[in-house]
């Protein structure tokens, strides 16, 4: 086959090569293949070797227009290539950052903790001191050390969850009083806040478990009056000053005097209705003067010492608030309700 033809053949296989082109990397091989050193060009510049002399000069000219245009070719189809996946790729990594975010869900304070840390808060900032008891209790502390008698009705399994002869979960969180005192010489000027458990029947108003704030102190001449001002301080401090309490007798083994406090019912305005089964007041607490059994139990000098105690239901306080009148939204988890409040 003489140079020209070899050339010619060479152009029609490039030319059917570079139609069938699609991206840089077919280009890469493309020049491999013609322009390699085992490639057809380099094959024709090692015959141009066994020509006669006089036909060299016109033949080496053809073979280097033929990788120069192949090389040109090569280069040209290269650029316009590059130039287009580049514009492809900056398409589809096209990132639109005015675009708004994808909200992450965020949890909060459920509403009982967050009145409970407030409740907290009013009390520290009057020179209360926090403490804490277990809500395993063992039946001393929990009632024995408060001088419920044996027979006492509330000892009664409706209302205690036993776990055996001995041990018990907390009704109340007045099981701390005997034990702060026990640690402590007076003044003790405490508060106790935690979960208590009770096994009522299931009703519209039935809960498990609840929380409570139990307060209480002990020094010389403590009053009753000081017990009044200090709960009609704080419950100013966490309604408003226009709220209004009531102070009732009541009997509780480990006051006396004792006494329950009642807030004007939210719902009604005090007219009476489901909520505070139509009395116009809800309770909140209880309260009294601790019984010198109970100091004594304690190990404080009853003749020496008095002191207050007061034991506040912190989902009544959070009904009050935010006038809710199903204690049992507090447990269903129901997201609707619950985001009102973070
Ligand atoms: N422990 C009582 C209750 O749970 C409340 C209370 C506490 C009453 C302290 C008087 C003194 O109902």
């Amino acid at each position: 086959m003489s140079i020209s033809s070899s050339i010619q053949h060479i152009m029609e296989e490039f030319s059917a090569g570079i139609a069938r082109v699609r991206s840089s990397a077919d280009i890469d091989s493309l020049r491999v293949r013609f322009l390699g050193r085992k490639g057809p060009i380099q094959r024709l510049m090692q015959e141009l070797k066994a020509l006669p002399s006089e036909e060299r000069p016109l033949a080496g000219k053809e073979i280097n227009e033929l990788k120069k245009s192949v090389q040109n070719a090569l280069d040209l189809l290269n650029e316009k290539l590059q130039t287009e996946e580049t514009t492809h790729r900056l398409e589809k990594e096209f990132l639109d950052v005015t675009l708004p975010g994808r909200r992450r869900f965020c949890g909060g304070k459920h509403v009982v903790m967050q009145t409970l840390d407030r409740v907290i808060d009013i009390f520290v900032g009057m020179g209360f001191s926090v403490q804490y008891g277990p809500d395993i209790e063992s039946d001393y502390y929990n009632f024995g050390g408060l001088n419920f008698t044996e027979d006492h009705p509330a000892r009664d399994m409706q209302d205690t969850f036993y776990i055996d002869q001995e041990h018990l979960l907390r009704t109340h969180t007045s099981n701390t009083q005997v034990r702060v005192m026990e640690s402590n010489q007076p003044p003790i000027r405490a508060i106790a806040p935690g979960k208590c458990f009770r096994n009522e029947d299931i009703t519209a108003r039935s809960h498990v478990f609840f929380h409570q704030v139990e307060g209480f102190y002990i020094d010389h001449d403590v009053s009753f009056a000081d017990l009044l001002t200090t709960l009609d301080l704080f419950l100013k401090k966490l309604f408003s000053d226009d709220v209004k309490v009531r102070f009732r007798p009541s009997y509780f083994p480990f006051v006396e005097p004792g006494m329950e406090v009642d807030v004007h019912c939210y719902n009604c305005n005090g007219q009476g209705c489901r909520v505070c089964k139509h009395t116009g007041w809800l309770e909140i607490l209880g309260a009294g003067m601790i019984h010198p059994e109970v100091l004594k139990n304690g190990g404080i000098d009853s003749e020496e010492f008095t002191g207050y105690a007061w034991g506040m239901g912190i989902e009544r306080l959070v009904m009050l608030k935010h006038g809710i009148n199903d204690i049992r939204y507090f447990t269903e988890n129901n997201m609707q309700f619950l985001t009102q409040f973070t």
